[in-house]
């Protein structure tokens, strides 16, 4: 069963305690919280204080995506604000080894992500060190962009490389993910969609979560 995580990107974020106790109650089944720095990515949002105050509304994993360089150093004020995965971009660490344990020293899941022009196998030697892995199928920044057809063969390749190697590791997809394209990249191996605009631009966000579900069946 795939899994639905939205991204609040696309949320009203000066209402975000209550934007994600509503797409809780509406069925997701993690929330995903971009964190941007405005030199990772030409982009800024949030940081931890605020996920701090959104944590209580909601019970569902936080899953928040740390598109910032040299997460390492801000890694235990997100476990502090109740982040329950946090994934950093191999292309920001200096030390991904170094990251990772951070982050699991702090009591958290960790994902690793690479973004679009970045070769899957850069992962492979993590993939133990991980309980998550995040592929970007759109260059990270903004919501709202088109899915990027050359990133489902990143998929296809780790899907398999877990496969052989006996390994329970979800693969996660951002980035231009919509009910016309989920099944395709289902069908790569993806376990978890995180969607922006695809769910909280619309306006029945219930409705547009039951369209992605449905599309995979
Ligand atoms: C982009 C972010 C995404 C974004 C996805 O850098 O990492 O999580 O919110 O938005 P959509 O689903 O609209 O492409
Ligand atoms: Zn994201």
């Amino acid at each position: 069963m795939i899994k639905i995580c939205p991204s609040v990107l696309s949320a009203n974020l000066a209402d975000l305690a209550n934007e994600c106790a509503s797409i809780e109650r509406d069925g997701a089944d993690l929330i995903h919280l971009d964190v941007m720095d405005g030199n990772f990515v030409p982009n800024i949002t949030f940081g931890a204080p605020v996920i701090k105050w959104a944590r209580p509304a909601a019970k569902i994993p936080f899953d928040v995506h740390l598109m910032i360089e040299e997460p390492i150093r801000y890694i235990e004020d997100f476990a502090k604000a109740g982040a329950d995965i946090i994934t950093v971009h191999i292309e920001a660490c200096h030390d991904i080894t170094a990251t990772l344990d951070k982050i699991h020293a702090c009591g958290v899941k960790a994902g690793v992500s690479v973004k679009p022009n970045t070769p899957v196998e850069v992962l492979y030697p993590l993939l133990d060190k991980m309980e998550m892995a995040l592929i970007m199928t759109v260059e990270p920044g903004f919501g709202g962009q088109g899915l990027i057809e050359e990133t489902l063969s990143k998929i296809t390749a780790l899907k398999e490389e877990i496969t052989r190697r006996g390994l329970e590791l979800p693969i996660e997809v951002d980035g231009g993910i919509k009910a016309d394209n989920i099944a395709r990249v289902a069908k790569c191996g993806a376990d978890i969609f995180v969607a922006g605009s695809s769910v909280f631009g619309k306006e029945d966000r219930k409705a547009a979560m039951n369209d992605l579900k449905n599309a995979v069946k």
